[in-house]
C-alpha cells in the first residue's frame, strides 16, 4: 500500500480538496519534474517502471507515450478515459471523487513529458457528481497556478476540459471516445494509424485511464525502482481491485499488483456470506472469462490472468455464489453486449443480437438441441473480426460460460 500521500484512495475526510492534497505533498512532484527534468527522462522513468495501463488492455504507459512523434508543429492532446462502463468496475469513480488533484498532477507530468498543452477528461455520462467535483478541482488548481499558463514559473501551460459522455459502453474504447469527443456518434476507427500518431482532431493523442495517470506522480516522486519494489518485478505498484457480488465487504481495494484472487475475495472482501459457497468469479469486468472456484489461486496481474485463459481487464471482480442460475448469468451477459454493440461491425452487431435471441428462446421454451453449439459458433464468428475489442469482450465471456457450465445449462433447459 503506498503511504497516504500517494494513495489513490486517500484516507483524509476532505481528501479531494486542494488544501488536503497539498498537505499530502501534492504538486511537489510536478514542480520538481517541470522545473528540473527533461521530458525524455520522464518517459524513460515511466518506461522503466513498466506502468501498465489500468483501463483494460494493460499496455505499458511509457511505451505508448514514446510513440507520439517528436517535433510536430501542430497541437497534441491528452485524453483521460473516465468512461468506466464495464459492469463490475467502479474504481475510477472513487479516484475522481477522492483524489482528483492526484489525477491532475499525473496529467501535468504526462503533458510535460509528451509536449501537450490541452487535455480532455472524458467522464461517463451517469457520473454527474464526479464531473462537478472535477470541475471544482480544476477551478482550485487553476487559481493556485497548477493549471493554466506559466506553470511553476516556466513557459509551459496546460488547459483541462471536462467532457461528459452520454452513457455508452463503446465510448470507453479509445477511438470511439475520440469520435464522441469530436461530436460524432461513438464508433471505433480503423487502426492503424493509432491515436498516438493520428488521434483527436487528427493530431497525435495520448489516451490513458484515470488510475494509470493518477499513479504517475508516485513513480516520479520515488523512482521506478521503488515503484517496482511493490507488486511484481515486471508489473509494479498497486492496483485498485473492485469487488462486488456475494462477499461480506464489497468495495474497492488498493493492493499490490499480483495479490492472489483468493486473498482479495476471502481476506480483504471478507469471503462469501455465511452459508453461501462460491460458484464462479468474473475476475476483470464482464468481458473477462469466468473462473471456477478451483481456479482462483492466481496472482491478479495482466500476464497471469492471460495465461489462465481469462483477463485482468479493469480488475472488476464479481463473485457469484452457489445457487445462482448460470442461464440467468448467460442471459444478462448476452443482453448487455447486444445492447452495447455500436453496430459498426457486422459480426458484432448481428452476432451479439443472435446470441441474445437464442439465449432468450432457451430460457423461454428450452430452445433447440443444437443451440449451445450454435452460440459457441456465433461467438467464434465475432472474435477477431471486428474493428475494436468489444467483439472479443462480448464473445469470450459467453464462450467461457457455455463451456464451463454446459452441464448445468443443459439441465436447466431440459423439459
Ligand atoms: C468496449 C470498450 C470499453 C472500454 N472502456 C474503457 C473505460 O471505460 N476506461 C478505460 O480506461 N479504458 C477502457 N477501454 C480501453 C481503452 O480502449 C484503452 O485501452 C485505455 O483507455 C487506454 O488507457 P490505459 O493504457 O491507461 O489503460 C475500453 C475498451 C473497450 C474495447
Amino acid at each position: 500500500m503506498p503511504e497516504n500521500g500517494f494513495r489513490l484512495l486517500p484516507l483524509d475526510d476532505d481528501s479531494w480538496r486542494l488544501e488536503a492534497y497539498l498537505r499530502r505533498g501534492g504538486y511537489e512532484t510536478a514542480r520538481k519534474v517541470l522545473t528540473s527534468m527533461a521530458p525524455e527522462a520522464v518517459i524513460a522513468e515511466v518506461r522503466k517502471a513498466s506502468l501498465r495501463g489500468r483501463g483494460g488492455a494493460g499496455f505499458p504507459a511509457g511505451v505508448k507515450w514514446g510513440f507520439v512523434p517528436k517535433g510536430v508543429s501542430g497541437p497534441k492532446y491528452l485524453c483521460v478515459n473516465s468512461d468506466e462502463a464495464e459492469p463490475g468496475t467502479f474504481k475510477d469513480r472513487l479516484v475522481l471523487l477522492r483524489a482528483p488533484h492526484q489525477l491532475l498532477e499525473g496529467m501535468l507530468i504526462t503533458a510535460f513529458a509528451v509536449g501537450i498543452r490541452t487535455a480532455f477528461i472524458y467522464v461517463r455520462g451517469e457520473y454527474a457528481l464526479v464531473a462537478r467535483r472535477l470541475e471544482e478541482a480544476i477551478v482550485e488548481a487553476r487559481s493556485a497556478g497548477y493549471i493554466g499558463p506559466r506553470l511553476f514559473g516556466t513557459d509551459l501551460s496546460l488547459d483541462v476540459v471536462v467532457h461528459l459522455g452520454a452513457g455508452a459502453y463503446i465510448c470507453g474504447e479509445e477511438t470511439a471516445l475520440l469520435e464522441s469527443l469530436e461530436g460524432r456518434r461513438g464508433m471505433p476507427r480503423v487502426r492503424p494509424p493509432f491515436p498516438a500518431v493520428v488521434g483527436l482532431f487528427r493530431s497525435p493523442t495520448v489516451i490513458n485511464n484515470v488510475e494509470t495517470l493518477a499513479t504517475v506522480p508516485q513513480i516520479l516522486a520515488r523512482g521506478a525502482d521503488s515503484f517496482l519494489s511493490r507488486g511484481l518485478p515486471k508489473d509494479g505498484g498497486t492496483r485498485l481491485y473492485c469487488v462486488s457480488g456475494a462477499v461480506r465487504r464489497p468495495g474497492t481495494y488498493e493492493l499490490a499488483v499480483g495479490t492472489p484472487l483468493r486473498e482479495i475475495i476471502e481476506v480483504h472482501a471478507g469471503g462469501t456470506p455465511e452459508g453461501k459457497g462460491l460458484k464462479a468469479v468474473i475476475p476483470g469486468g464482464l468481458s473477462a472469462p469466468v473462473l471456477l472456484p478451483g481456479e482462483i489461486d492466481i496472482p491478479m496481474d495482466v500476464d497471469s490472468l492471460a495465461r489462465a485463459g481469462s483477463m485482468l481487464g479493469s480488475a472488476g471482480i464479481v463473485v457469484i455464489p452457489e445457487g445462482t442460475p448460470m442461464l440467468d448469468v448467460l442471459h444478462a451477459t448476452a443482453r448487455f453486449y447486444a445492447h452495447e454493440s455500436c453496430g459498426k461491425c457486422t459480426p458484432c452487431r448481428i452476432g451479439t443480437s443472435w446470441i441474445l435471441k437464442i439465449v432468450g428462446r432457451l430460457r423461454r421454451d428450452g430452445g433447440r438441441p443444437a443451440d449451445f453449439d450454435l452460440i459457441l459458433r456465433l461467438a467464434d464468428g465475432i472474435k477477431g473480426k471486428t474493428l475494436c475489442p468489444l467483439g472479443e469482450g462480448a464473445a469470450m465471456p459467453i464462450q467461457a460460460l457455455v463451456t464451463k457450465f454446459r452441464g448445468e445449462l443443459e439441465r436447466a433447459v431440459a423439459r
